[in-house]
């Protein structure tokens, strides 16, 4: 009678003893917009911290729709309800710090930066992006191109052009192409990216110089050289698929290589979706250059990731944040994302051709921040400019566009 007895429970115990090593294994819920196409690399970042940290159960909480329009809504209302997820991706600068640094909602990371010995694996300019009065508050995954053009090479050579390299040469071919019968030989898509498309005529129209003394408020949207980046993107837009609103920004490159279109300007996760999801091979498949009158510049975005304040699985999300910073995790993520690492010793023999050129282009050519993408304007801006944009492509008035950015930028207190 005793045997079986013994046997339950050691059974017994052996099932508390899993399940204790279970909960101690815990959990991490990890939020971002990758979902879908844009999947695979953080799904390839979340296998690497699995083996690292077995035995924790990983939620990829992700809400879709590009460039974060639709997370960015459903993260405030968590954090504002109190139930903030354990780490969120945010664009590092002025979306992070203007959001959830200066209100207080951020844990300062200095501390896991210390530690990890990060301060000397980060450039300058991307800590002091995500530095807030001497503390680090997330940890970049990345660093993203916002001025590039894609072009398919075999259409451009049937069509008889090339790549333009300046705006107005751009609406030459442009020309030409509708000449042969291509209506919109520039494809866009909804809303952001037609704000993603208006950040790479401002470079162009207005230089590096003169972005970066936009954001630091130097020079006004009203000031005739602001009011002339919104001409020049009238025309570009001219150039441009009337049905955009509805086209993802996947759908757009989609026409880009269904040979609908000659140019799409976008981030070089394009690259990441044309040879991760697509299979395309860069340099034939598909082929880029800087956007028009930019090829001086990298205009460039960071995704980064930061612990908030009352994370129900702080530790946990400390060691995903220890994967994401590793040069490991930045070497197992970017070759699929585009993008190329924050860190400054990757290993370049894992990228592609397109992320080696990007890689030496950050080194070489002026860095400015995207403003659409979080680095240079807080979201206040960028959560309002949209509708300047699209009242703009209807009326095409340069001047009313200009003095409602100048509006916007003041209450968002830009350059004060
Ligand atoms: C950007 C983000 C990129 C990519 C893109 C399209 O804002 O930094 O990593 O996700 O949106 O969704």
């Amino acid at each position: 009678m005793k045997a079986p007895k013994l046997v339950t429970l050691s059974v017994a115990v052996t099932a508390a003893a899993l399940l204790a090593s279970a909960q101690a294994a815990g959990k991490l819920e990890i939020f971002s917009w990758w979902s879908g196409d844009e999947g695979p690399a953080l799904e390839a970042l979340i296998k690497l911290y699995g083996q690292k940290y077995p035995g924790v159960n990983v939620d990829n909480a992700t809400v879709t729709g590009g460039a974060g329009t639709n997370a960015k809504a459903v993260l405030k209302t968590r954090m504002l309800g109190g139930d903030p997820p354990d780490s969120f991706q945010a664009h590092a600068g002025q979306e992070l710090t203007g959001t959830w640094v200066v209100a207080d909602r951020m844990e300062d990371l200095s501390s896991l930066y210390k530690s990890e010995g990060w301060a000397s694996k980060f450039p300058k300019a991307v800590i002091d992006l995500i530095t807030y009065k001497g503390g680090i508050y997330s940890v970049p995954v990345n660093v993203h191109r916002s001025n590039v053009m894609w072009y398919v090479p075999a259409n451009l050579k049937k069509w008889g052009v090339t790549a333009p390299t300046n705006w107005t040469q751009f609406l030459t071919t442009c020309q030409k192409l509708k000449a042969q019968g291509l209506a919109a030989p520039l494809v866009v898509g909804e809303n952001w990216t037609q704000q993603h498309l208006w950040e790479s005529v401002a470079l162009g129209t207005l230089g590096a110089q003169g972005w970066r003394d936009l954001w630091a408020g130097k020079i006004k949207f009203t000031d005739p050289r602001a009011v002339a980046v919104w001409t020049m993107f009238g025309k570009v837009m001219d150039c441009a698929n009337k049905d955009a609103s509805s086209l993802s920004w996947q759908q757009a490159t989609d026409r880009l290589l269904a040979g609908q279109a000659a140019f799409n300007v976008m981030g070089d996760w394009a690259a990441g979706y044309m040879t991760t999801t697509k299979k395309l091979k860069p340099g034939t498949g598909f082929a880029w250059s800087a956007s028009p009158s930019t090829s001086g510049s990298f205009m460039m975005l960071a995704d980064s990731f930061g612990l908030p304040k009352g994370a129900k699985d702080r530790a946990e999300a400390l060691n995903w944040l220890k994967v994401l910073g590793s040069k490991e995790g930045q070497d197992t993520f970017n070759p699929l994302k585009g993008s190329i690492a924050a860190r400054t010793d990757s290993d370049v023999s894992k990228y592609n051709v397109y992320s080696q050129s990007a890689a030496k282009d950050w080194h070489s050519k002026q860095i400015v921040g995207s403003m659409f993408h979080g680095a240079v304007a807080p979201e206040s801006f960028t959560s309002n400019f949209g509708t300047i944009v699209d009242a703009f492509v209807s009326s095409h008035d340069a001047k009313a566009a200009a003095n409602a950015a100048q509006q916007l930028a003041t209450k968002a207190r830009i350059g004060m």
